[in-house]
């Protein structure tokens, strides 16, 4: 799985750093290409001649080699990377990464890498236990770096508790079984339409009703399906957000009209639909064609009238192999009427998002959610980056 990856493995200066160098002969006997780049604290506690040894490429701690003027970019290493892995990650790192403190090399290069990061904390259990650093940390899951978790036992200070480093293997493992997740052969040269954002319902040339969807689910699922290979057509309501990975087609649309006509167009030569979109349930009956006034005594009234259910469209269109996906949000009886909803749309699979849970639901970049199958199976999974949600989906999808 590590063959020929691409992987930066950062140091910092905490005592862990010497097990940095039995993850880095880990990395290398799996394949990866391995670019330290360590933090001049870091260098205190391990030698740049040990590393560059292993990894048998020049160790980058500085903006500049001092004795050639060499500069080292840190945008062509972010760029160059399939994964960066921060081992050990101390306090002081963490707090930089969460608020983008970019005073050394590492931290920069951070902020340049376009790809997935890991850290694996270390640091006393005092600190650790800080509620700084656990605000830190929370940030930096909310901004999609994948933390792996500290043990608990004997420290550096001898005193007991949680912060010892995650083991090199542990770690290696967890590097390995994410790329494992993610080089999905299965998937390539499949097509996939998903629609994601809100709809907007015309009252009038400046006045509509929407919601607060920001299409952040629907464009990780996107990206996550092109970069396994997918070709992917997001039918997309008004957002901000745009794809992250190349080659995924975004159509724009405003209304639910004008969304299930895109969605009925494309959907007979797609594999797999996901319906992520937040879509309007009422549109106005009427949309005036000038501006309503406010000059009137009498207040207006919008009547409403119901929109198409874009998902059910499908669910009677569905041909055998091909695979509807939907989502529902649900507040009470949540696993029934989700359940309820799977078989009247003629889903294959229903995401119930959790309301409940900080960090889940609209415009956040994480999401909890339970997936349900057709045989109404239900599997909860936790708090995750909506990149991962869009992963364990995609894992779940059979072809
Ligand atoms: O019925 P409810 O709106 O809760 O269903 C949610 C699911 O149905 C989501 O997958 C959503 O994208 C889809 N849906 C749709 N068209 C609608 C309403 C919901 O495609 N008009």
């Amino acid at each position: 799985m590590l063959k020929g990856k691409h992987i930066i493995l950062g140091i910092t200066g905490g005592i862990a750093a010497y097990k940095s160098v039995q993850l880095l002969r880990l990395l290398v006997k799996s394949g990866a290409e391995v670019q330290v780049v360590i933090t001049p604290a870091g260098k205190e506690f391990i030698t740049p001649v040990t590393l560059s040894a292993l990894s048998g490429k020049p160790v980058i701690s500085e903006f500049f080699t001092a004795n050639t003027g060499q500069w080292n970019s840190h945008v062509d290493i972010g760029l160059w990377a399939d994964l960066m892995v921060i081992a050990p990650a101390t306090a002081s790192t963490i707090a930089k990464m969460a608020t983008g403190v970019a005073d050394n090399m590492l931290v920069t290069t951070y902020l340049s890498a376009k790809a997935p990061v890991f850290v694996a904390p270390a640091m006393d259990l005092d600190m650790m236990a800080h509620p700084t650093t656990t605000r830190n940390l929370q940030q930096l899951r909310a901004d999609g770096v994948h933390v792996i978790e500290s043990a608990t036992g004997e420290l550096a200070s001898h005193l007991v508790g949680k912060g010892r480093m995650a083991e090199p293997q542990e770690i290696h493992d967890a590097i390995a079984a994410f790329f494992a997740s993610r080089d999905d052969s299965a998937l390539a040269g499949r097509r996939m339409l998903v629609t994601a954002g809100p709809t907007y319902e015309k009252i009038d040339p400046v006045r509509f009703i929407g919601n607060y969807s920001t299409g952040k689910m629907g464009y990780a699922i996107a990206d996550e399906a092109a970069r396994r290979g997918m070709k992917v057509t997001v039918v997309s309501g008004p957002v901000s957000v745009v794809p992250q990975e190349p080659g995924v087609e975004v159509i724009r649309v405003e209304s639910a009209r004008e969304m299930l006509a895109e969605c009925r167009r494309l959907f007979p030569e797609q594999d797999v639909a996901v319906m992520c979109a937040a879509v309007a349930d009422y549109a106005p009956a009427e949309t005036a064609d000038r501006k309503i006034k406010r000059e009137h005594d009498d207040v207006p009234v919008i009547r409403l009238v119901k929109n198409p259910d874009i998902a059910a469209a499908l669910g009677a269109e569905k041909k055998p192999g091909q695979r509807l996906i939907g989502f529902a949000l649900e507040t009470d009886n949540a696993l029934a009427n989700a359940r309820e909803k799977l078989s009247r749309k003629n889903l294959d699979m229903i995401i119930l998002n959790s309301l409940a849970d900080p960090g889940a639901g609209f415009g956040t970049d994480t999401n909890k959610v339970t997936v349900i199958r057709a045989d109404g199976a239900a599997e909860e999974l936790p708090l995750m980056p909506k990149r991962d949600v869009a992963a364990a989906i995609l894992d779940r999808l059979s072809l």
